[in-house]
């Protein structure tokens, strides 16, 4: 019987055409407006299909994976894949894939747009100028942040938490600020060291140097609440922080409270603790820039992130190794051969 692939979500027509051309079957399972599948029919679903491709953030637990132990993979769309328990994954013998790289230089983009609009708060002048209230240059409250030098000529600090892929395509960009870049990722510290133009830091020295610090690691038990009360009382009063990582890597209602006293100047976030619910009195604030998770969100980045998913999910349906596999210690496990034994 040919294979199949389970796809629980509006995936792009680009996906869809290589799903098509694969002649495989596939199922889309998700409502008329792109709305996501509940748990339980998810974990109903997968038990007809081969392989699953879930959107970034669309949870994949283990009762999911656990459902089908003919399940030969989780092509996952998205860099970030703390969606699926791949610890379980793993250990049922199910490979799962991600879409690196294609989207590396698209979130870097975002993560300037956003640290730009909170420091010269573009969204709250923009309103002004919409609503009406724009009777001349207005000064306070719309006080911005330099990015570059400003009339003091003083080069302003960058701290990168999170040295992969898209922290050093942020760090590129920052050339042209003429800033200072420091950078805090504890496993990439050689590689930090080795690079020219930036500077190793620990964390708290991270935060108490930098005027803007922004956040690219992945979400794991131990960047879960990197970012606490305590962290946050050491930035600077004037210091601006961004993050377009993964929400839970902030404790975002000590943000909240730190933000509500003025205690650092703003904050530019793409991702939430409890997406898409926001924080008790987030949306409230004066000093934030606050998007719904667009870090990759263009035409071609997400053209290229739905081809990716699909390739991985037809390799894996054909029972192939794929190209970006996050668990390749999955492919000696008994479990994963048996699953594509036969
Ligand atoms: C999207 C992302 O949220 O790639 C990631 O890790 O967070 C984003 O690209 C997502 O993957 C869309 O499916």
């Amino acid at each position: 019987m040919a294979s199949r692939i389970l796809v629980p979500w509006a995936l792009a027509e680009s996906g869809r055409e290589v799903l098509k051309k694969s002649r495989l079957r596939v199922t889309y399972l998700h409502g008329p407006a792109g709305e996501l599948p509940k748990l339980e029919e998810l974990v109903q679903a997968v038990k007809e299909a081969d392989v699953v491709l879930p959107r970034g953030g669309q949870p994949v637990p283990r009762e999911v994976l656990a459902a089908n132990p003919a399940l030969r993979g989780v092509a996952n769309h998205g860099v970030g894949y703390d969606n699926v328990d791949v610890v379980s994954a793993t250990e049922l013998g199910v490979p799962v894939t991600n879409t690196p790289e294609i989207l590396t230089e698209t979130t870097a983009d975002l993560a300037w747009a956003l640290l730009m609009a909170t420091a010269r708060k573009i969204p709250q002048t923009h309103n002004l100028t919409v609503s009406g209230r724009f009777t001349g240059p207005v000064g306070h409250p719309f006080m911005g942040m330099d990015i570059g030098p400003g009339g003091s000529n003083l080069p302003k600090v960058l701290g990168i938490i999170g040295f992969g892929r898209i922290g050093r395509a942020v760090m590129r960009r920052s050339k042209g600020f003429k800033m200072k870049v420091i950078a805090y990722d504890p496993p990439l510290r050689e590689m930090i060291e080795k690079t020219p133009g930036v500077e190793y830091r620990e964390l708290h020295d991270l935060l108490k140097e930098s005027d803007f610090v922004t956040i690219h690691c992945p979400l794991t038990k131990e960047t879960h609440h990197l970012i606490g009360r305590n962290e946050l009382e050491l930035l600077k009063p004037t210091a601006i922080l961004i993050n377009a990582s993964r929400g839970p890597v902030v404790d975002e209602v000590a943000l909240v409270s730190v933000l509500k006293e003025k205690r650092i100047f703003g904050a530019g976030l793409d991702v939430y603790e409890k997406e898409p619910q926001l924080a008790p009195g987030l949306a409230e604030l004066d000093n934030v820039v606050l998007l719904p998770h667009i870090g990759s969100l263009t035409q071609d980045t997400r053209n290229q992130m739905a081809i990716v998913a699909a390739k991985n999910a037809v390799a894996m349906a054909r029972k192939k190794k794929p190209r970006n596999l996050v668990n390749p210690e999955v492919l000696t496990r008994p479990e994963y051969l048996q699953r594509v034994s036969g």
